[in-house]
């Protein structure tokens, strides 16, 4: 007999859901921010609107690391359903490692771009108000600014690494292998016929 299906609960699904737009959209956010900057360098663009664009890339970025944060606490207090028995074991492993990574990505990401703008001149406005982001400790020096924003830069290409596999092993179990891997992270794809009663539950 197959093991029943599980859906992730409302909580995980509504964190999973909610940092994985944001975290997605910020890549192509801080792109975009650089390519803003440099128009700012040509006079095409005033330098306040570089500030209030940086200042709001921050201030997502400090709000996804709260709620992977919380997200990592609510994750170590809450056992999740089990894969299903259908992955094979290095599939198993890899989806292990890709959600572990994640996990990596989205606590440490948001604190490098932190770093690099402790290690900047321009105080944080969080959203673009008065209130100011403390700085971290580091070295205000241009020779670490550049280091920090480069590593901060690299972790940009590593989420979207992450996501082509793990979006790529999601397809490939939803519509090569049909076992309904998706269903438990999505509440309104129906469950595999097979376990159409265990949803009902
Ligand atoms: C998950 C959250 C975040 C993601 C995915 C992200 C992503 C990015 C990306 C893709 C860039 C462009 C890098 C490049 O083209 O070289 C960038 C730049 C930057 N980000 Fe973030 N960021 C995040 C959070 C933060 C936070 C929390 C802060 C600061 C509090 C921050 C500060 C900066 C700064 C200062 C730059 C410019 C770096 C430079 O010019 O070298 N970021 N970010």
């Amino acid at each position: 007999m197959s093991a029943p299906f599980q859906r992730y609960s409302t909580i995980a699904m509504a964190f999973h859901w909610i940092i994985a737009i944001l975290i997605t959209a910020m890549v192509f956010y801080g792109w975009w921010m650089e390519d803003i900057r440099d128009q700012a360098f040509a006079g095409e663009v005033p330098f306040t609107t570089v500030e209030a664009v940086y200042n709001w890339h921050k201030t997502t970025g400090i709000a996804i690391l709260l709620l992977s944060l919380a997200r990592l606490g609510w994750r170590l207090m809450h056992t999740p359903p089990p894969l299903s028995p259908t992955l094979k074991p290095y599939e198993k492993l890899a989806a292990h490692g890709v959600h572990f990574a994640f996990y990596g990505v989205m606590i440490g990401a948001p604190i490098m771009g932190w770093i690099t703008a402790s290690a900047g001149q321009f105080p944080t406005k969080l959203f673009n108000s008065a209130l100011t982001l403390p700085r971290l400790p580091v070295p205000q020096t241009e020779g670490f600014e550049e280091l920090a924003g480069s590593l901060h830069g690299a972790s940009g290409w590593v989420i979207l690494i992450l996501l082509g596999l793990h979006v790529g092993a999601a397809l490939k179990h939803q519509f090569l292998d049909k076992d309904g891997n998706l269903a438990r992270m999505i509440p309104f794809v129906p469950a595999p016929k097979t376990h159409a009663a265990d949803d009902e539950r």
